[in-house]
């Protein structure tokens, strides 16, 4: 590797404009590519975590894993995954799986629409391409919920395609590796889809995301560590922790959220029932069960406060502040029809519906309370 970055010095040096067996050295990079791909392809060699969809390349398991790892870190990923190929082990069970159970596999991942993608994606892979993921970019694109990301990472990893797949850990380290302070989309794609392995493009970009996970790190990259350390240009100038520049945040707005926990006939013949609704299925947390936030009760009800629940939305944070509300067995409780269907159910069976997180914790406190009786 070091011997090799010398060699390109001299071939810079040599600026006899005659260049015409080898294309020009790209100058956005700081050594050879086929350098910097050796290098950090042997430090994979050695320390690749063996996570469990690295076990083999079946497309519809690298799908669903680089789905799931596009807002959540690798460690929560780890379990989900598991059970969700123990629940759907096929691109087929998918395809045929109702939406609610699909939604409850990923209960607590977040971002629900990549769930519900999913399932719809696993139906166009059946109708429009025999029940098989094609391997072109192209064709992957066209399948709902894939973006540039997953289709360069399926096409790399389960087809062997010298595709870039470039996420926000390999963001960091290609800004890191040529001291880019803001990157554009444009420059990242060309740099990745040049830097690439032609041999082995799925293990490369798995190198690179995972350099960004683990040594590559936001604060405090651990560059002693690193196999491209003695190449990267934001370590020669100091600037690593500040590569990329922060973008410019929004600020997040916080939104108070009253909602009801309506309790109907709880009595010594019969379980409680507890009002819930399901959210519209586009949308935020759609297709989601939750406590609803209008509800008419009848005038005597009383409210009994539970803790207020906190939660950070990607565009707002949210604080609900939900109330036990018991009501006799025949109440008419009338909820905004137009948010959503309704539904009666006991403890158990909203324990098992696919819920928020929030809402979840708003389910326990409620139970906490009636179990006090
Ligand atoms: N992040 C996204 N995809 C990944 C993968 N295949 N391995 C490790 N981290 C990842």
């Amino acid at each position: 590797m070091a011997g090799s970055e010398g060699e390109d010095r001299r071939k810079d040096g040599a600026d006899s404009g005659a260049d015409v067996e080898r294309p020009a050295r790209d100058r956005r990079l700081p050594a050879p590519p086929a350098d910097l791909r050796d290098a950090l392809l042997a430090h994979y060699d050695r320390h690749a975590r063996p996570l469990p969809w690295r076990a083999d390349t079946d497309p519809y398991r690298v799908w669903v894993s680089e789905v799931m790892l596009q807002q959540t870190r690798v460690e929560t990923v780890v379990p989900y995954y598991q059970a969700w190929m123990r629940r759907f082990p096929t691109l087929e069970t998918l395809a045929d799986a109702p939406e609610e159970a699909v939604l409850k596999a990923w209960e607590g991942l977040g971002y629900y629409r990549r769930a519900r993608n999913l399932a719809r994606g696993a139906r166009v892979v059946r109708e429009r391409f025999g029940g098989r993921l094609p391997a072109d970019v192209g064709d992957l694109r066209s399948i709902p919920g894939v973006g540039e990301y997953t289709a360069g990472a399926v096409a790399s990893i389960a087809f062997g395609r010298p595709e870039p797949a470039v996420d926000g850990n390999v963001r960091r380290v290609l800004a890191r590796l040529c001291d880019r302070p803001e990157p554009t989309a444009g420059w990242l794609r060309d740099t990745a889809s040049t830097l690439v392995c032609p041999e082995r493009p799925g293990d490369f970009n798995q190198a690179l995301m995972e350099l960004g996970a683990t040594l590559c790190t936001p604060r405090r990259p651990a560059c002693g560590d690193c196999p491209w350390s003695g190449w990267c240009r934001a370590r020669a100038a100091g600037t690593q922790e500040a590569r990329p520049l922060p973008g410019r945040r929004a600020p997040v707005p916080l939104r108070r959220i009253d909602c009801v926990v309506v309790v109907r006939g709880a009595n010594h013949r019969s379980a409680p029932r507890l009002l819930v609704r399901r959210r519209s299925t586009e949308g935020l947390l759609g297709g989601l069960w939750e406590f609803p936030e209008r509800v008419a009760l009848p005038g005597i009800a009383r409210g009994v406060p539970l803790d207020p629940v906190r939660h950070t939305f990607t565009h707002f944070r949210a604080e609900y502040r939900p109330a036990l509300v018991r009501v006799e067995p025949g109440a008419e409780v009338a909820v905004d029809a137009a948010a959503g269907p309704t539904r009666w159910v006991t403890p158990a069976a909203a324990a098992r519906l696919a819920l928020p997180v929030t809402q979840r914790r708003i389910l326990q406190a409620a139970l906490a309370v009636l179990t006090e009786g």
